[in-house]
């Protein structure tokens, strides 16, 4: 296992020469740090593990077109060439498997799953600490957008305002230690 300071400098070695270029700066506003860096590089270029849920969320935050750029400018510098298609596959699978709710759905665990819909959506009981724990490894957007698919499948036209409020609430309360 290489030190996080190896780790580090091997990303940006990576990114400045991929990335450094005025037209890339313009489109990609918000790279990842170097742990997600190295696994996204990881899981597109070298086919090795799978990103987590958190490095997700930091690849969706490059946004699509900062990715595909991104991907595109290291298969340009060369280095790939036996495995180009495979790459590619991999970086829309990549993108596709992040912004997809089935990454989301397979975190959801059903004790804490069903505490958070009594919460959000009912305003009954409260949600533990280890459920809030479950929560935030879902993270926010996967919060937000089953929260959302839940109201879009109907019955809560009346009362989405609160239900929304419950959500932001509850995700508040616990990422907030004694919020
Ligand atoms: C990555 O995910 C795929 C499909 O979800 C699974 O089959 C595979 O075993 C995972 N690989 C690792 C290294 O976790
Ligand atoms: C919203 O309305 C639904 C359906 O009438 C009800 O079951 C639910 O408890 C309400 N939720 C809140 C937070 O008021
Ligand atoms: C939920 O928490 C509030 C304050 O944090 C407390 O007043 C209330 O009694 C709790 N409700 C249950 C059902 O535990």
């Amino acid at each position: 296992m290489a030190s996080p300071r190896v780790v580090s400098l091997l990303f940006v070695v990576a990114l400045v020469s991929y990335s450094a270029t005025a037209a890339v700066a313009q489109i990609c506003q918000q790279i990842p740090d170097a742990i997600c860096g190295r696994q996204i590089v990881d899981n597109i270029f070298h086919n090795i593990g799978n990103l987590t849920e958190t490095c997700c969320d930091a690849l969706l935050r490059l946004g699509e077109e900062c990715h595909n750029t991104l991907v595109e400018r290291r298969i340009a510098a060369g280095g790939y060439e036996k495995d180009v298609v495979n790459v590619i596959e991999r970086s829309f699978g990549a993108w596709k498997g992040c912004s997809s709710l089935d990454s989301c759905r397979k975190l959801t665990d059903a004790t804490c799953g069903s505490q958070i819909v009594q919460n959000v959506f009912h305003n009954k009981g409260n949600v533990t600490e280890d459920c809030c724990g479950v929560l935030l490894k879902k993270g926010k957007r996967c919060h937000t957008v089953l929260v959302g698919e839940r109201i879009i499948a109907g019955g809560f036209e009346k009362n989405a305002t609160k239900v929304i409020r419950a959500s932001a609430a509850l995700w508040d309360k616990c990422s907030i230690p004694g919020a």
